[in-house]
């Protein structure tokens, strides 16, 4: 598929790398071409394209946001006009003073998203991990995949995102609607207080068990 990143720091550098190396044509949607993180993402592997946004994200069918929550607003809104029915990967969490809900639990991250580009549709996945399971998700000593969550109201998006998600080496759960990404972002927050705070290891993942 042709995928593009908006953002590629700590969460979308190891995607847009783990997604090429699987064969996917995957373009950086870069504001500057010669950026401190576009020079990382290039040295990790030099087949991934760099593109200003509007081309990237025109080409894409699928588009990757990474980037801080708070700027959401202002990279959404360059791309908008490209962003009509194209599948979004929200990866992006609110998070708030003291490890709280950013939008302090009356909408989702995700919802806003959607509202700012009522047009695409948006599937939130790869949030209630860290950066660290992103690169090399393997977990040998188990005989079960770990499990992406992942929500969103448009099936067929789903679909595209689950197929993606598998094959990077997730279990996809297929958590339901849009309404569910304000859960996710609390099991983000529980996930992030555990790991960065109580010193549980930042490969700490979910199994889905189901009999
Ligand atoms: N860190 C984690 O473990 C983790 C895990 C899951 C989800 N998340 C969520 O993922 C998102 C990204 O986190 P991160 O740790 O990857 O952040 P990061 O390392 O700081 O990377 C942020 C990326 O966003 C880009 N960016 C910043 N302002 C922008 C703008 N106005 N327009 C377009 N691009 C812009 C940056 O561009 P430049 O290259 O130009 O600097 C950079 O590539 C956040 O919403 C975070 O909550 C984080």
């Amino acid at each position: 598929m042709k995928i593009a990143f908006i953002g590629y720091g700590n969460v979308g550098a190891p995607l847009a790398d783990h997604l090429q190396r699987l064969g996917h044509t995957v373009t950086l949607a870069a504001k500057e071409s010669g950026s401190e993180n576009v020079k990382k993402v290039l040295a990790l592997n030099a087949a991934i394209t760099v593109a200003s946004p509007q081309d990237a994200v025109r080409n894409a069918e699928v588009v990757f946001l990474a980037t801080p929550f708070q700027v959401n607003e202002e990279a959404l809104k360059s791309v908008a006009a490209q962003l009509t029915g194209k599948i979004i990967v929200d990866c992006t969490n609110p998070v708030g003073a003291g490890l709280t809900h950013g939008l302090n639990n009356v909408q989702s991250g995700s919802a806003m998203v959607q509202n700012l580009v009522p047009e695409a549709k948006v599937v939130k996945a790869f949030t209630i991990y860290g950066f660290e399971n992103f690169q090399d998700n393997s977990y040998p000593a188990y005989n079960i995949k770990p499990a992406m969550l992942f929500c969103g109201n448009d099936a067929d998006a789903k679909g595209t995102v689950a197929t993606l998600i598998s094959q990077l080496g997730w279990e996809p759960l297929d958590v339901g609607g849009l309404d569910q990404a304000l859960h996710l972002e609390h099991m983000t927050l529980m996930w992030v207080r555990m790991v960065r705070v109580n010193g549980h290891s930042p490969h700490l993942v979910w199994g889905a068990l189901q009999r």
